[in-house]
């Protein structure tokens, strides 16, 4: 089984961007239905960075998460090549929210050692972790046989 590998530090500053980011991309977050506002900032090893925000729908399933939504950006803005260096997600209710499953599995595609910043609202304490530890042993795609 293969570990996660221990991800490269991430300076101050670039982690206090990554905040500030998510927080504006929460801040445009599309959520008449929950309230739930989220947004995520996703570093990209090219250095660049790049934001999304949940959007939601009145038919609920149709709802696209945060991370899903940067992920989508950042492969149309960057190429199909992308890899994640570091994950910050912000919300703007109380606590530090987990992304959910699906988001995990999204994530993981573009690399499952990257860090995972959690801001919970307005001065709350951040956590942080690894893609790997959340989402152990991912499905990938090299299990998939190719014709
Ligand atoms: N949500 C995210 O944006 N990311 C997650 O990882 C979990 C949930 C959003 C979807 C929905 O708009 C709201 O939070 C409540 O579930």
């Amino acid at each position: 089984m293969p570990s996660a590998t221990k991800p490269a530090p991430i300076a101050p500053a670039e982690l206090e961007r990554l905040r500030q980011l998510a927080t504006i991309a929460a801040e445009h977050s599309y959520s008449p239905y929950s309230g739930f506002r989220v947004g995520a900032a996703l570093l990209l090893t090219n250095g660049t960075i790049v934001t999304g925000c949940n959007v939601e729908n009145a038919s609920y399933r149709l709802t696209s998460c945060a991370e899903q939504a940067a992920i989508a950006r950042a492969v149309t803005e960057h190429g199909p090549d992308i890899r994640l260096h570091a994950v910050a997600v912000a919300n703007l209710n109380d606590a530090a929210s987990m992304p959910c499953g699906a988001c995990r599995q999204t994530l993981a595609e573009f690399g499952s050692d990257s860090t995972l910043i959690l801001y919970p609202g307005e001065g709350g304490r951040p956590e942080q972790t690894t893609l790997g530890e959340l989402l152990p042993n991912a499905f990938r795609g090299e299990f998939i046989q190719k014709n």
